[in-house]
């Protein structure tokens, strides 16, 4: 790494940020510490600017200005712009294996949820957003959200945390954080290092970044034995998938049947010459989907892929593993940190972990998917927002971050560690109740859209009992949004309807307001339910 001199940086046309000017020290490989301004009664690092950071920095940023009167709050995103998987890949090559990509985005994907219920509370997308909208309007969403709320003066584009540890114990302590940040301009790009300490940090990382790939036996084997005359065979996670073209007139197995795995079967199986999903038991491919499905992969051999009820293809050229994500914080693990542990067969479980922990599907102890509970920290010392799954994000994000908010505020707000542990415990031994693992189902909110909601309004009426914010006796999801959620799949064949008609600006006409918005879910339900009375139910084409 190059450092120019802080003469050099201070001419350079444009804001890196409000750091304090850096010590000569840079120029040699070490690093400026910056200390918190003199004054500030709080400093708060949030990571990423996603649709969980940009909350986060939201809702403290409505606490009562006599509350957050001198608190420092800084906001550090690696990429170059808001909006976290929502903003495309930057131009250029995608990368290559193991390098990754900044965002597993492909240029076909629209929402597979009716906008209006995916949007922060009070917050709606611009008139005229198609109600299964693509991706561009999902990230100018997030910047319109940055721009309203006036959040850019506390976002630092293109800097990386790259390391953040906690000197201190279980009651008092900072965090010593980190950041690398790209300086651009001129004929200079440079990567400017510093240090910076926090009293707490927010991680908002996302978890759709670290690939979860099966260990087969033989993959090398088979890979390295491509046919003549045949594309050279690939085996290749969703992250990387872009283009269905690339697939035409090749043999594919899709594996998996998440959100990831269902997109690339509808696209790629058309152009496919043939197209395999391999589905766990109980799984289905989507209705219309033009695949052959297969059991799980058992393992490779030179010449084929064998499934586990001993069948095998040897014709396939491409897989595309839709096989989910890990739950990583680099930042706070080995050798960067040692916060966070991360071992998939971690001995430990809640009770016992000696440090915050993650198997790779689940990080624990923490309280309701938010504080750290692990005894090497204090709770509010770290917070996550946005490790739910299967939840709406943007409106579980903005109840975390009020959470958090008023929890940074008030040190009284939480209840003892010990009591939240118990609650853990008590929730651990509700899921093995209905056979489930919590240590495998990690962050899926498995129970649907009354889980998912119902996880959100205990989180705020939490804030309401103890008095931190009014109680209007309301729940924080309101029933439109509920009831958006039950008719996703119904709108979703009622939207592909008014777009094959090309009506879609005769039905958002005049759709500003919340109100409007749910108001038009009703009438479109309405309107496709009628149809479907008479015609039968058409292909849902974003199921
Ligand atoms: C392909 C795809 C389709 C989806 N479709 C839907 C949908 O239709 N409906 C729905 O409700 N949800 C959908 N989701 C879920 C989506 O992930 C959430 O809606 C939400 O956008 C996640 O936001 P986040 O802030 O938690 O994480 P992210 O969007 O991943 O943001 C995290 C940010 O943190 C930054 N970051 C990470 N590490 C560092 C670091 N060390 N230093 C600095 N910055 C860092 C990253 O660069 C990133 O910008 C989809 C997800 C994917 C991947
Ligand atoms: C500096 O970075 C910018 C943005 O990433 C890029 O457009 C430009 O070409 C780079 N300049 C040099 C000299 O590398
Ligand atoms: C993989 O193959 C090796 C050697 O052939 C064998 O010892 C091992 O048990 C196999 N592993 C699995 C998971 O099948
Ligand atoms: C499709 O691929 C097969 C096998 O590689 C090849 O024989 C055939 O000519 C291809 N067809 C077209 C239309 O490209
Ligand atoms: C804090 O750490 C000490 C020493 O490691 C331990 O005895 C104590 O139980 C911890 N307290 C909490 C609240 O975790
Ligand atoms: C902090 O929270 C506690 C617990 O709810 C409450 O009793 C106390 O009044 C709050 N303090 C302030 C200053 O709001
Ligand atoms: C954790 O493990 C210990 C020891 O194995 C066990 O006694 C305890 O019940 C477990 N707790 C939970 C929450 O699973």
């Amino acid at each position: 790494m190059v450092y120019i001199g802080l003469l050099v940086l201070s001419l350079l046309p444009f804001s890196v940020g409000r750091q304090e000017p850096l010590g000569s020290a840079l120029v040699s490989d070490q690093y400026a510490v910056t200390a918190t301004p003199a004054g500030a009664t709080k400093s708060i690092a949030i990571v990423g600017a996603g649709s969980g950071g940009l909350a986060a920095l939201k809702t403290i940023l409505d606490l009562p200005k006599d509350v957050r009167e001198g608190w420092e709050i800084e906001l550090y995103e690696q990429r170059r712009d808001v909006g976290g998987v929502w903003l495309a890949d930057p131009p250029g090559k995608l990368p290559d294996p193991p390098e990754l990509p900044e965002t597993p985005l492909y240029p076909l994907l629209h929402t597979n949820t009716p906008h209006p219920t995916m949007t922060y509370p009070h917050f709606t997308f611009r008139p005229g957003t198609p109600l299964f909208p693509s991706h561009e309007y999902l990230w100018q969403y997030h910047v319109d959200y940055a721009d309203h709320f006036n959040l850019w003066p506390h976002i630092h584009l293109n800097h990386v945390v790259s390391s953040a540890a906690w000197r201190g114990d279980n009651a008092t302590g900072e965090w010593e954080v980190e950041i690398h940040a790209q300086v651009t301009g001129g004929c200079q790009n440079e990567t400017r290092a510093f240090k910076k300490t926090f009293d707490h940090l927010i991680v908002a990382n996302g978890h759709n970044h670290y690939p979860y790939i099966p260990a087969w036996n033989g993959t090398d084997e088979w890979l390295g034995n491509t046919p003549p005359g045949f594309p050279e065979r690939e085996i290749l996670h969703s992250i990387y998938y872009r283009h269905p073209e690339k697939y035409t007139n090749r043999s594919v197995i899709i594996v998996g049947a998440g959100a990831s795995a269902r997109d690339a079967v509808l696209q790629v199986g058309p152009l496919a010459r043939t197209a395999y999903q391999s589905l766990s038991e109980g799984s289905e491919p989507p209705p219309e989907a033009q695949v052959i499905t297969k059991p799980r992969i058992s393992h490779f051999t030179k010449e084929a892929v064998v499934f586990i009820d001993g069948t095998s293809l040897d014709d396939v050229d491409s897989l595309i593993l839709g096989t989910g994500y890990e739950f990583r914080v680099p930042f706070l693990s080995v050798p960067r940190s040692n916060v966070l542990v991360t071992d998939p067969d971690t001995p430990y479980n809640s009770t016992t972990a000696p440090a915050l922990t993650s198997n790779l599907r689940y990080i624990f102890p923490l309280h309701r998917q938010i504080f750290n509970l692990a005894p090497t920290l204090p709770t509010t010392a770290l917070a996550f927002v946005g490790l739910p799954v299967l939840i709406a994000n943007a409106p579980s994000d903005a109840a975390q971050g009020l959470l958090i908010a008023h929890a940074l505020a008030n040190t009284s707000l939480l209840p003892p560690r010990d009591e939240m542990l118990r609650e853990l415990v008590a929730h651990e031994d509700l899921l093995r109740l209905k056979g489930l693992d919590p240590y495998r189902v990690g962050h899926r909110l498995l129970g649907g859209d009354t889980e998912a909601q119902d996880y959100q309004d205990d989180l705020i009426d939490y804030v309401k009992k103890h008095g931190a914010i009014p109680d209007d006796g309301q729940k924080y999801v309101e029933q439109w949004r509920r009831t958006g959620r039950t008719l996703s799949r119904l709108l979703a064949r009622a939207w592909k309807r008014v777009e094959d008609r090309g009506e879609e600006a005769r039905w958002l006409d005049g759709v500003e307001t919340e109100d409007e918005w749910a108001q038009l879910m009703y009438r479109l339900a309405e309107w496709q339910e009628e149809w479907e009375k008479e015609h039968g139910e058409s292909a849902n084409p974003y199921a």
